[in-house]
């Protein structure tokens, strides 16, 4: 794997973008750079122009490489560069960090942007993943437009996936992007804690400073999983089949096809179903990719030809693996609207059904379309997030007048709201509920 990173790019953005009152960027951070430091007297135009053809430039070089990255520098101007003194840190233990893999498809890239606005914090590492459906134009806007955001480019923690995979949701190339994702975070970032893999069509219900201020107080070694192992006749329905997922090897967009004959349950092991949606601890990720218990890679090849396996994949090594079997807690902390849909009209969403969701005390729901008004709805009441704005936290400084999170303080200080508190009542039902034990991976 090689990681390039496009400062060309960087340039562009960092010239046509918020940057009119900010320090210009220092050569140490822009060494490689092509375009020559008097180019912002020039016209926008030219620059554009240079912009264009060095991307295109760079695009031909990289087309022969395996995997590439769209990687942010660091911002001289935002990043918090003077120490934070010990008597302002408030009593408590220090916040966890998340990666996230945030996937779309084709003309996904604005619920992707606006879901990572939404779920942004500084202490977490983001990887965007737009799949092989959506044309390279939409990859290379994305990027662009996430390094026009200073903090993005300041805190170094979002990155864009430049090669990327088909993720069917029918076939288990899903599997296989999501492995990809998880192992660039591996490598990029050797401090994050948990794993979670956001579709486009999340949201969150609290804020980053609520989730990482509850998890602060938890076991790093908690896997937040739905589950089940109770297959009745609907499940072995899905279970038998065989299919063919031409995402592992066609370029073109095409189906996943069935084959005529069906498979045995298997007995080597047990089969777990659970939901898409997953918190994972660091630990278990490290186990699925680098670990040297086969189960992960096994697992993956019989998979290869399920339908809709991807909520097999994590629930069932969880609960054949000593190791992790009493690490998993039967809920994965997301929501799934039933009644909230685009199809209304705002004003007929329902003021009960949108409670229910926020009073779930659920970190996440889903499933949203583009623009969804109930999202501006969760913006407006929930995160307090303004349009195309981060959600504020207790790192921003700045005065609500300008952005105040333009004026960084210390990641580390968080400022939970009731969000935490929804979410703390939540948890503490799933850890004292008494089938919680019964509810671990049951032999039966
Ligand atoms: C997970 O299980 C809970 C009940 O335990 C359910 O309310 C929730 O919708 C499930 N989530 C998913 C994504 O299936
Ligand atoms: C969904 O809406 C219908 C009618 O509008 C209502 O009867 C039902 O209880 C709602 N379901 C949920 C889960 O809120
Ligand atoms: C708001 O931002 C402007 C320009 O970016 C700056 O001149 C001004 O001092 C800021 N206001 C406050 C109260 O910090
Ligand atoms: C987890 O919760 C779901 C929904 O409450 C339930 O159907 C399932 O059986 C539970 N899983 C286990 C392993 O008990």
């Amino acid at each position: 794997m090689k990681l390039i990173q496009y400062h060309q790019i960087q340039n562009f953005a960092a010239r046509t973008h918020h940057q009119q009152n900010r320090p210009p960027y220092t050569t140490a951070t822009t060494t490689t750079t092509t375009i020559p430091k008097d180019h912002s007297r020039c016209s926008p135009y030219v620059v554009v122009a240079t912009f264009f053809i060095s991307l295109l430039f760079i695009l031909s070089l990289l087309s022969t490489s395996t995997s590439q990255l769209l990687t942010i520098r660091r911002d001289p101007a935002l990043f918090p560069n003077r120490p934070v003194s010990l008597a302002t840190v408030p009593y408590g233990p220090t916040p966890p960090s998340i990666a996230y893999l945030i996937s779309g498809s084709a003309g996904d890239s604005g619920r992707i942007l606006r879901l990572l606005f939404a779920s942004y914090h500084p202490r977490n590492q983001y990887l965007l993943h737009l799949d092989l459906s959506a044309p390279q134009t939409e990859r290379d806007r994305l990027a662009v437009n996430v390094l026009s955001v200073p903090i993005f480019r300041a805190a170094q923690n979002v990155d864009v996936i430049g090669k990327s995979n088909y993720a069917y949701r029918r076939g288990s190339s899903t599997i296989s992007s999501t492995l990809h994702g998880a192992s660039i975070l591996l490598r990029l970032s050797s401090n994050w804690d948990w794993f979670i893999a956001l579709n486009a069509g999340d949201y969150p219900l609290i804020t980053q400073d609520d989730l990482l201020h509850i998890l602060s107080y938890l076991p790093k070694n908690l896997n937040f999983v739905n589950h089940s192992s109770y297959i009745d006749w609907k499940e072995s329905k899905r279970l038998k089949p065989i299919i063919v997922d031409t995402g592992h090897y066609l370029l073109e967009k095409d189906e996943v096809f069935y084959v005529t004959q069906k498979r045995l349950l298997p007995n080597a092991f047990k089969l777990f179903s659970g939901s898409r949606f997953t918190m994972l601890t660091r630990a278990f990720i490290e186990f699925c990719i680098l670990g040297t218990d086969n189960l992960p890679r096994t697992l993956l090849m019989y998979l290869a030809n399920m339908p809709y396996p991807f909520a097999n994949y994590f629930p069932t090594i969880l609960c054949n693996t000593d190791k992790f079997k009493r690490t998993v807690i039967n809920h994965s902390l997301q929501y799934v609207t039933s009644n909230i849909s685009s199809s209304k009209k705002p004003s007929s969403i329902n003021s009960a059904e949108f409670d229910a969701m926020v009073w779930s005390g659920d970190a996440f729901a889903t499933e949203f379309q583009f623009d969804d008004p109930v999202l501006d709805r969760i913006d407006q009441k929930v995160l307090k997030r303004k349009r195309d704005r981060v959600v504020p936290g207790g790192w921003c400084l700045g005065v609500p007048k300008n952005d105040t999170c333009s004026v960084w303080g210390d990641a580390d200080i968080l400022r939970p709201g009731p969000g935490a508190k929804r979410l703390e009542k939540r948890i503490v039902g799933l850890l004292s509920d008494v089938r919680f034990r019964s509810q671990q991976c049951p032999d039966e």
